[in-house]
Order: structure tokens, then C-alpha cells, then sequence
């Protein structure tokens, strides 16, 4: 049978219903691997059917791209660590952007040599590239910060807005030029300025804003890619860009809400500092003020306790101690203790990352709880174990205005009768910001990496035998 233009259409739509169905599967961790499952689905009937398509005048290329993309793909994807996700995640992005900005300027060469450019054509393609090259050069700088090879400091100068809007409406300019008189010249220079307002875009973004860049410049790219499909006029590309284009819109303003920024603020202002070093972390401890103490008192607060609460942190990812507090979870629990987990929606590196972290080690999603779910019950807890978590307990967010945190909603840990921070040392959180919740009397720090802290925790609990 013939795979006429009819089947291509009704496979991108299957195609585009399934991407649909992911994307609602994804909005519940019970759900999420089903979501993945459909749309992995869809991306396979996607690619079948564009490959079967009469477009393709040569397999060789596309096979060798295939293969060579898989083969790295698979690398990557087995050799990641759950820490670097998001780095990977900018990292796929300014591919997404590379591509975009590829296939336009490869598509104006093509028609103009077979003299087929129009207006509309043009149009298109500039909207293609100019947001695929600030997609790409905004996901490099991002990729740079999260993976500490560029310092994730926001860098500021004098005239930055000045020069952001001008760039903005130079590039506009001359993709309203390119569009009306096709000169190449004008399509490099426009590239060349699209790429320039990514960086400057991204520079003045630091710390504990990086969140929702990511997930802007995941709606960047899937706008990216939508432009690219109407350039080569596929449908497909065009729904599934503007889904990305639009989920990721949509995580961008939900993450603002959770930290309590207005958009356009973490677009044209940055905040966030360097984070400071600090070894010998007793001793420092001491110096400032702050209480350190033994895995015993942690433990022999929470046998008796009626309720513990457990924050995660990006530490508990370093450490890898998910596993252990499932087992620490059990151990209390047996003991008649109350455990539940206290989710803040930026905690981690990640959208969603704790989440995903306790759900490998099945802690039951009943025991999970967001953070306005959560904060209402602090000052009736016992204790709160804070596991690899900082910025999101500071108090400074909501008592310091001069702080770069200020006005974040936090989990309100500091209002239960003990708080026990597993850490390694005085480090300051993503933010770069000093915790005020560990001058605090009822806060005590056990210095140590979190998982090897929380076996000890378990061992102990077992020793003592009630
Ligand atoms: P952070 O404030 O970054 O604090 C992490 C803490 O974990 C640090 O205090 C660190 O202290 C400790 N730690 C690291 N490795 C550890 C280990 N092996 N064992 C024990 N402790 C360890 O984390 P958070 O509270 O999860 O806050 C997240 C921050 O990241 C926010 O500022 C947020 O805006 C930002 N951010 C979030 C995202 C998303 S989308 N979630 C993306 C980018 C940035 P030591 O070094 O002393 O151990």
C-alpha cells in the first residue's frame, strides 16, 4: 500500500493526541510514566511517519544523523547524574536553538537558488531564527552557569536594559528588512544580533532564579521549533512546538508564583549571588553561633516523637539518600511516628526533581505534600529533619528585605519544636544567601553527607530496639 499525503496527516494527528495525552500524564507522578509512555509512542509514529513521507530525497543523511545522535544519546542518557539534568536540559535546548537557526538560513539558500522566496516564506524564517538564536546562545550561557563553568553571579552594568532594548528592536528591524528584500547580508547580521541578545538576556539572571530561565528557554525553543514548522510547513512540528511553547509558558509563570517574581522582572532584572566556601565546618559552626550536634539527639528526638516532617533538598540528590529515608520513613513509622515529606516547588535543581527522587524509592505519594499543603502543620510538628535543603527554609525570605531571596514563599520549618539540617558544612544554599533558620534556638546542624547520615540515623533506630 502507497503512504500517501492522507496517512502522513492522520499519523502527525495521532501523533499530536498522544503528545497531548503525555503531557496530562505528566501532571502526576502516578500518572507520569504512562504520560512518558504515549508520548515516546507519539515520537515514534512521528518519525515513521515523516521518514515514509515523499519529502525525503535521500535516506543516507538522515540515517547517519540517526544513528550518530542515538549512539550519543544513549551515552548521555546512561551516564547522567540526577544532579545534572538541568544542564542537560539547557544543553538540549540550544541544540532545539542551533537546529531552528540551521534550517532557516539551509531553507532561504534553498529556495532562493530555485528562486522560490516570498514575503511570508521570509517572514517565517526570521521568526525561526531570531528566536532559535537567542534559544541557543541564552541555553550555552545557562548550561555554562548551572554546570559552574561561567559564575552563576547575575552580571550587571550600567545602560544593560538600554542595550537590551535596542539589540531588541535592531533585530526586529532587520528581520522586517530581511522579510521584504531577502538580502543575505541582512539575515547574517540579524543572526548574529539574535545570538548577541541571548547572551545579554541571560547574564544579569543568577542564583535562585535559574528555575524559571530554564523552563522560559524550554518555551523559547518549542516557539523555535513551531516557527521551523511553518518554514518547512509541517504541521506537526508546528503543534508540537507550540505545546512545548505554551507548557513551557505555563511552568515559567508557575514558577514565578512559587517564588514570588513577576516575569518580566526575572527577565530584565537577575538577582542571586556566588555561593561562599566553607570547610572545617564545625569549628566555623561554633564561631558563628550555631549549634552542631550528634545523629543520637537527632534520633532520640524523633523515636518519640508524635510527628516528623522531612524537607528535601538538592543535598539529598547529591547524597543519593532517597533510598534511606524510605527506610528511615519505615523505621518511624513502626515506632507510631507520623512521616511526611514537604515539597517547595523550587527545591532541587529541577521542576519536580524531589518528586521524582522519592518516587523512585516508592515512598508513597500520600506521605508527599506541597508546600501550602504542608506549612499549616509545622508548628505542630516535633521535628523537622532538613535533608540537603537551605533556600527554601531560610527565613531571610520573608524577614530580609535586603536579602536576594526576599518575599519566596518558604516552607515554614523553623515553627516546629526541633529543626535537625543534615549538611556537610556552612555552605550557603543556590542563592548564595546565609540561613537564618541556623541561628535559630531550636536549630541544630549534623554535619556529614546526608545519606551516610541517615544510615547511621537507621542503624541507631535499629540498635535501640523499642
Ligand atoms: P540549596 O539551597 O541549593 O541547598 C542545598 C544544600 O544541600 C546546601 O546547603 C548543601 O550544603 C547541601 N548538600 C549538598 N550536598 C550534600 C550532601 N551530599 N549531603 C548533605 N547535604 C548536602 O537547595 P534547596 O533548598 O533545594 O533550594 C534549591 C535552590 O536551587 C533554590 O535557590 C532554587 O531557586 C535553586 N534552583 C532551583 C531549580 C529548580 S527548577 N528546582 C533550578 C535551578 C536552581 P553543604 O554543601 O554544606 O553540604
Amino acid at each position: 500500500m502507497e503512504f500517501t499525503i492522507n496517512h502522513q496527516a492522520l499519523a502527525y494527528l495521532t501523533a499530536a493526541v498522544l503528545f497531548i495525552l503525555g503531557l496530562k500524564g505528566l501532571t502526576h507522578p502516578s500518572t507520569a510514566r504512562r504520560g512518558n509512555l504515549y508520548a515516546m509512542f507519539g515520537m515514534l509514529l512521528a518519525i515513521a511517519a515523516t521518514l515514509l513521507g515523499r519529502d525525503i530525497q535521500s535516506y543516507g543523511f538522515i540515517i547517519a544523523g540517526i544513528a550518530g545522535g542515538a549512539v550519543i544519546g544513549v551515552i548521555v542518557a546512561l551516564r547522567i547524574q540526577m544532579t545534572a539534568m538541568p544542564q542537560l536540559v539547557a544543553a538540549l535546548h540550544s541544540f532545539v536553538g542551533l537546529a531552528a537557526v540551521l534550517v532557516g538560513i539551509g531553507t532561504f539558500l534553498h529556495k532562493q537558488e530555485a528562486g522560490l522566496l516570498n514575503a511570508v516564506l521570509m517572514g517565517e524564517i526570521s521568526a525561526g531564527v531570531v528566536i532559535g538564536a537567542i534559544t541557543f546562545t541564552g541555553s550555552v550561557i545557562a548550561f555554562g552557569k548551572l554546570q559552574g563553568l561561567l559564575s552563576g553571579a547575575p552580571v550587571k552594568f550600567a545602560g544593560q536594559h538600554l542595550l537590551n532594548a535596542i539589540l531588541a528592536f535592531a533585530t526586529i528591524a532587520l528581520a522586517v528588512h530581511f522579510a521584504m528584500t531577502g538580502s543575505l547580508l541582512t539575515l547574517i547580521l540579524m543572526t548574529l544580533l539574535a545570538f548577541t541578545l541571548g547572551v545579554t538576556l541571560i547574564i544579569p539572571i543568577g542564583g535562585a532564579d535559574m528555575p524559571v530561565i530554564i523552563s522560559m528557554l524550554n518555551s523559547y525553543s518549542g516557539w523555535a521549533a513551531a516557527a521551523t514548522g511553518f518554514t518547512l510547513h509541517n504541521d506537526l512540528l508546528i503543534i508540537v512546538g507550540a505545546l512545548v511553547g505554551c507548557s513551557g509558558a505555563i511552568l515559567s509563570f508557575i514558577m514565578c508564583k512559587a517564588m514570588n517574581r513577576s516575569i518580566i522582572n526575572v527577565v530584565f532584572g537577575g538577582f542571586g549571588s556566588d555561593s561562599g566556601t566553607g570547610d572545617n565546618a564545625g569549628a566555623q559552626a561554633a564561631e558563628k553561633g550555631v549549634k552542631s550536634a550528634a545523629i543520637e539527639d537527632a534520633v532520640y528526638w524523633m523515636e518519640d516523637a508524635n510527628r516528623v516532617i522531612i524537607v528535601p533538598g538538592y543535598g539529598m540528590a547529591v547524597a543519593q539518600a532517597q533510598h534511606s529515608l524510605k527506610e528511615l520513613m519505615e523505621l518511624l513509622e513502626a515506632r507510631g511516628v507520623e512521616v511526611k515529606f514537604a515539597i517547595h516547588p523550587v527545591a532541587g535543581r529541577m521542576p519536580g526533581h524531589m518528586n521524582v527522587l522519592l518516587a523512585e524509592a516508592d515512598i508513597p505519594y500520600d506521605r508527599v505534600l506541597e508546600m501550602d499543603e504542608i506549612n499549616p502543620e509545622f508548628p505542630s510538628t516535633d521535628v523537622v529533619l532538613v535533608v540537603g535543603a537551605n533556600d527554601v527554609v531560610n527565613p531571610a525570605a520573608k524577614e530580609d528585605k535586603s536579602s536576594p531571596i526576599y518575599g519566596m514563599p518558604i516552607l515554614e520549618a523553623g515553627r516546629a519544636r526541633q529543626v535537625y539540617f543534615l549538611k556537610r558544612s556552612m555552605r550557603p544554599g543556590y542563592s548564595g544567601v546565609d540561613n537564618l533558620l541556623f541561628y535559630q534556638d531550636n536549630t541544630s546542624l549534623v554535619f556529614g553527607d546526608a545519606k551516610d547520615t541517615i544510615d547511621g540515623m537507621n542503624s541507631a533506630l535499629k540498635g535501640s530496639g523499642h
